[in-house]
């Protein structure tokens, strides 16, 4: 098919928003990272979503609003939580999953009877959303599986030929999803971590946030059913990937001791240490920078032509559990502890310097 390539424009976010209106899919820029959008209560229109991206059926999609009061017809009920929640971090990367409302077709739920609903903060993709006049819902604008998309240039990569438009909003601020936060229970929990940290939600809420299994280790059966975004493989690099806990020092003496055809993803600095192709994400000491880069490194890898990266691993406090766990799934959980396996090391295994 015929993609339209559209601009940040009141003209474009208004020809966007009538494409989403009138059932057509529209790649659109947030400040997380590029969604596919299509009209949340059009069961046909999320169905091309679901075929569009290669997408698992039994993987719900998060419903975008502009406004508040425009979240009734897909939720069934707001309670304190949420409300408290929205003040705080709306517009913003934060998702909330809450008991869904009668309006929305099951495909867009995958069933559940729940959904993820968030106000994104870019402003084009708030113009598009007011444009359209319905709930947009939007995964990431990538083929299932592979990186999201941070720029208009991978969702071309990616959806060029197969969506009606992209509309090109620049490169995402943020550049990792948004932070989802589960309020169906008495305590809320995080099925996927992200900008909002637990530690800002704790503070807001006034009262414990848990973190699901899911963020650190693989999970099966019940834990599945609740979170069903975790049983995927997702952001596979071409290349395999392992993941590397330790300083500067002792990863440099790793990766300089493998066998050829073996490359590295490092912090912006690091790359002089090694003997191997090298690519890097962000600084050290500035997870803010990580997360912005870290998705396009991982579709830049194939271009190291080697057969595996080793990727110095983020400290996972705050917004580094967010690329940590991003990281951990791009390395299918595997992960090698430099500072366990020498019997010791610095207590900071992934500490910077
Ligand atoms: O930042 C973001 O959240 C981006 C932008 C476009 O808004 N969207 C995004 O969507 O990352 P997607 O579909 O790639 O990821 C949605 C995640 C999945 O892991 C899905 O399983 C989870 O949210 N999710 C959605 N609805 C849910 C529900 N009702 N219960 C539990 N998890 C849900
Ligand atoms: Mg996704």
């Amino acid at each position: 098919m015929n993609t339209l390539l559209l601009k940040d424009t009141p003209a474009d976010t208004a020809q966007a928003g009538a494409i989403i209106r009138d059932g057509g899919l529209v790649a659109l820029p947030t400040e997380t990272v590029y969604g596919l959008g299509a009209n949340a209560l059009n069961a046909e229109a999320v169905a091309r979503i679901f075929a569009v991206k290669g997408r698992p059926a039994d993987n719900p999609l998060i419903v975008h609003i502009a406004h508040v009061k425009d979240i009734t017809p897909a939720i069934a009920k707001m309670d304190h939580r949420a409300h408290q929640l929205a003040d705080a971090f709306w517009p913003g990367p934060l998702t909330l999953v809450l008991p869904r409302g009668d309006a929305l077709p099951d495909i867009t739920t995958a069933g559940l009877d729940s959904v993820g609903v968030r106000m994104p903060a870019h402003p084009a993709a708030l113009a598009v959303i007011r444009a359209a006049g319905v709930p947009v819902a939007a995964p990431s604008a990538n083929r299932s599986g592979t990186p999201s998309p941070t720029s208009a240039q991978h969702c071309i990569e990616d959806l060029w030929g197969r969506v009606d438009a992209i509309l090109d909003g620049g490169d995402c601020a943020v550049g990792i999803e948004s932070t989802v936060l589960s309020l169906l229970d008495a305590q809320p929990v995080v099925l996927r971590p992200g900008a909002v940290t637990a530690e800002a939600i704790r503070w807001v809420l006034g009262s414990p946030v848990s973190i699901s299994p899911g963020v650190l280790a693989p999970v099966s059966g019940e834990a599945q059913t609740v979170s069903p975004g975790v049983k995927y493989r997702h952001y596979a690099p071409g290349v395999p990937l392992t993941l590397v806990r330790g300083d500067r020092e002792a990863f440099a003496h790793y990766v300089n001791s493998l066998p050829a055809g073996s490359g590295a993803l490092v912090f912006e600095g690091e790359t002089e240490d090694l003997s191997v192709p090298a690519l890097t994400y962000g600084r050290c000491d500035d997870p803010e920078s990580q997360a912005e880069r870290l998705f396009d490194a991982l579709r830049r890898l194939d271009s190291l032509g080697v057969s595996r990266v080793y990727a110095r691993a983020p400290q996972s406090e705050g917004l580094g559990l967010g690329i940590y766990n991003r990281l951990l799934r791009a390395a299918s959980f595997e992960v090698i502890d430099l500072a366990k396996n020498q019997g010791g090391g610095p207590d900071r295994p992934d500490r910077c310097g």
